[in-house]
């Protein structure tokens, strides 16, 4: 089988743990990214995630082991990969326009003014930030608006790979909402791959093809890969009426609830630790001539 699009290999991270030891955040994580695919990563706070998503972004060099994109090793920072963090870190004397054709002028250095101002208008728009709203200032702005606007920088750079932190944490669910379905809707038209850290296990179905369960710290492990065999395009309206929806929804939260700590604490062994494949799907057919209707049908496959 070839390579995915990102490939993360055996990738383990230590800390000193304050008290003149060493605190083993994870170890030997391997696990794999496909072009195009959006990956969200739901796991108790503190077990690891953001340290996980700031050494794919090179902001941090891991203890050991190896994040490839496109087969090359990720070191360093670099225009290749968006991150959007919970902050939304804007450039507070900048306006939102500015804040997202300063980044756009960075990354395609030959473009006229025109034409920068002209792509960074058409991203803030697909996030519904239009007219002189672009102008104000992030602290003449929502926090609803700044979350836009950081969105909207993050993908109007075009980068292969978004990390997006809890990008909505700060917001309401009535803002989350629509935030979500524009971001599903840039992203189906751009085709970007993406990241994501959410601790919303609704929002983590409605937004991904596949969903990794983190056990908790220290030695935590990303124990599963959980498929969303929910089609797309998804409103969050419709996905509940959904047959696989709550089975989806009753296995992440036994996880997160229950097998999250069974499963914390454990050293590697040396191991590649990788998730195993989860699929559960009440509309696949099955051999049994008289299904239990209520029953998941779940098919680990090595993962
Ligand atoms: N620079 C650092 N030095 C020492 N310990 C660190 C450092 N960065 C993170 N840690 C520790 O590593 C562990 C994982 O932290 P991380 O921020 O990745 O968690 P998280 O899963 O993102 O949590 P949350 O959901 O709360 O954001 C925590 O125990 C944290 O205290
Ligand atoms: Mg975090």
């Amino acid at each position: 089988m070839s390579k995915p699009f990102l490939s993360v290999e055996r990738l383990s991270q230590t800390f000193p743990d304050g008290a003149g030891g060493t605190l083993t955040v994870f170890e030997n994580a391997s696990f794999g990214i496909e072009k195009g695919e959006f990956v969200c990563i739901l796991g108790h706070s503190g077990c690891g995630k953001s340290t996980i998503m700031n050494v794919l972004a090179g902001l941090a060099e891991p203890s050991a082991g190896v994040v490839k994109m496109d087969g090359v090793a990720v070191s360093g920072p670099s225009l290749d990969r968006g991150v959007v963090f919970q902050n939304y870190s804007l450039l507070p004397w900048l306006s939102a326009l500015k804040n997202v054709t300063f980044g756009v002028k960075a990354r395609y250095r030959d473009w006229s003014r025109e034409k920068v101002v002209e792509h960074a208008t058409q991203y803030l728009a697909m996030v519904g930030l239009e007219g002189d709203v672009i102008h104000r200032k992030p602290s003449q702005l929502s926090g609803g608006m700044r979350q836009r606007v950081s969105i909207a920088r993050a993908f109007a750079n075009q980068p292969k790979l978004l990390l997006l932190d809890e990008p909505f944490g700060a917001l309401d669910a009535l803002t989350r909402g629509t935030i979500q379905e524009e971001l599903l809707k840039i992203w189906s038209q751009t085709e970007q791959t993406v990241f994501m850290i959410t601790h919303d296990i609704d929002e983590a179905i409605l937004l991904a093809d596949r969903i990794l369960l983190m056990t908790n710290g220290p030695f935590a492990r990303i124990a599963e890969s959980v498929e969303i065999t929910i089609p797309r395009p998804r409103r969050r309206t419709e996905i509940v009426e959904h047959p696989n929806y709550y089975a989806i929804r009753n296995h992440l939260v036994q996880f997160l609830g229950k097998r999250s700590k069974e499963l914390a604490g454990r050293a590697s062994g040396g191991e590649s630790q990788s998730p195993e494949s989860v699929r559960i799907d009440l509309t696949a057919p099955t051999d049994d001539p008289e299904p239990a209707p209520q029953k998941p049908v779940l098919h680990a496959v090595n993962g």
